[in-house]
This record gives C-alpha cells, sequence and structure tokens, in this order.
C-alpha cells in the first residue's frame, strides 16, 4: 500500500476504532485514533482538578503538558471519560492543542508508511486532503445495544437505557457544537455499519482496490 492517508469519521460507539484496526492490518498503515488524545486529557483534567466549566483553568493546564500519551487504557474508556472528552472537545483551545500533536506526529512517521485516523473532524478539519475518507453511519439504537453487549461480555455492569441515552447526549453534543462539529466531510464515502462487520469490511475493501 501506497503512504497514503485514509480518515474515518463517524459518531460515538460507531465501529470506527475497530474499522480503522482492521485497515490498518490488512493494509499496514499506522493506526492513530484522535479520540484517545481528546480521552487523555480529559483524565489529566480529571485527576488534577480542573475545572472543565472555566476556560481558563483549561488553558492554563494546556500550556503545562509538553506530551500526552497516544496509548489506549482501560482507564480512559469509561462512560464518565468518554462524557468529559465530548464536554472539553467543544473548546477551541482544546482542539488547536490536540490538532498539533496530530499534524506532529503523522509528520514525524510518514515517510515510513501511510496512516488511517479515526475521530470526528479528521476528514473535515484535520486532514482535509487526505487520499480517502470514510464516514461511518449507524443508528443510535444498534450502537448502545453493541456497546451494552461490550460491556457486559467485559464483565462490567451495563444498562441499556442509560447507554443509549449517553450516546444520544454525545451526538448532540458532537454535532451540535461551534468548533468542528460532527458533520459528514466534503467528498467523504459513506459506510453503512448496521449490519455485519463483513458487510462493512466490504464495501472498504472495494473502494481501497482503487489504490
Ligand atoms: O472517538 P471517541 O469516542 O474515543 O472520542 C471521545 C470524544 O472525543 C468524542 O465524544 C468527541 C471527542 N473527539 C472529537 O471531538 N474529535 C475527534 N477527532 C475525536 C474525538
Amino acid at each position: 500500500m501506497k503512504k497514503i492517508i485514509i480518515t474515518i469519521d463517524g459518531p460515538a460507539a460507531s465501529g470506527k476504532e475497530r474499522i480503522a484496526k482492521y485497515i490498518s492490518k490488512k493494509w499496514k498503515l499506522n493506526h492513530l485514533d484522535s479520540g484517545i488524545l481528546y480521552r487523555r486529557l480529559a483524565l489529566i483534567f480529571l485527576n488534577n482538578n480542573v475545572d472543565t466549566n472555566n476556560i481558563n483553568q483549561i488553558k492554563k493546564k494546556i500550556k503545562q503538558i509538553h506530551e500526552i500519551s497516544f496509548r489506549n487504557s482501560k482507564q480512559i474508556r469509561t462512560q464518565n471519560i468518554s462524557k468529559l472528552a465530548s464536554k472539553i472537545a467543544i473548546h477551541n483551545n482544546v482542539r488547536r492543542f490536540i490538532n498539533k500533536l496530530q499534524y506532529d506526529f503523522v509528520k514525524k512517521n510518514k515517510k515510513k508508511q501511510g496512516f488511517v485516523i479515526d475521530g470526528r473532524d479528521i476528514g473535515s478539519i484535520v486532514f482535509k486532503n487526505a487520499d480517502l475518507k470514510l464516514y461511518i453511519e449507524v443508528k443510535a439504537e444498534i450502537r448502545a445495544k453493541r456497546r451494552y453487549k461490550q460491556l457486559i461480555d467485559s464483565g462490567e455492569k451495563s444498562i441499556y437505557p442509560k447507554i443509549l441515552k449517553d450516546i444520544k447526549l454525545r451526538d448532540r453534543q458532537d454535532k451540535l457544537r461551534k468548533n468542528s462539529p460532527l458533520v459528514i466531510p466534503k467528498g467523504a464515502q459513506i459506510i453503512d455499519n448496521n449490519d455485519s462487520f463483513k458487510n462493512t469490511i466490504r464495501q472498504i475493501s472495494e473502494l481501497l482496490e482503487n489504490f
């Protein structure tokens, strides 16, 4: 595979991570999950008692951070961190800070390999000139059902109506915010992930045949 950039955007729990991991393995591309960076920052704010309703406290803390881990962990996958990440993501200062981390990371590694990057604004704002842009669509009820099963399977307590409510709240926050809202990026291919993963991969494989 050439050193291309593929972006994947879509709402919470739409399967972006699984799809990105699959693409990364099959077509030998680096995977960058931008949601991890928002989650890591939310965790830093939480651990340092930053009042996330106070933009000055947010700005001050960001200035003190020199590095953020790109590593996933169970600690950043809680419902609490999901909500907080979505909440802090409305601020331009936060988005600028995280976008720079993404640009630097891609710049540093792009000579070796291409990238598949997932998030909410990757094809619309961060990597507008990507070679291929995907937008993942799945009904909120199906996303909630899948997330519920995932939590139950991993031994966590979970209540379906609460999961659905949280997903709808994050959808509102991500789509209605003023700065870089979740939209279908210009020129994006819409991938229907309501059905089986096999069906989703078939749609993507057809698109990737052209590269
Ligand atoms: O993809 P995720 O669920 O891990 O992302 C967590 C939150 O981070 C999401 O609700 C909104 C925010 N986010 C964003 O605003 N822009 C991105 N590119 C990625 C995530």
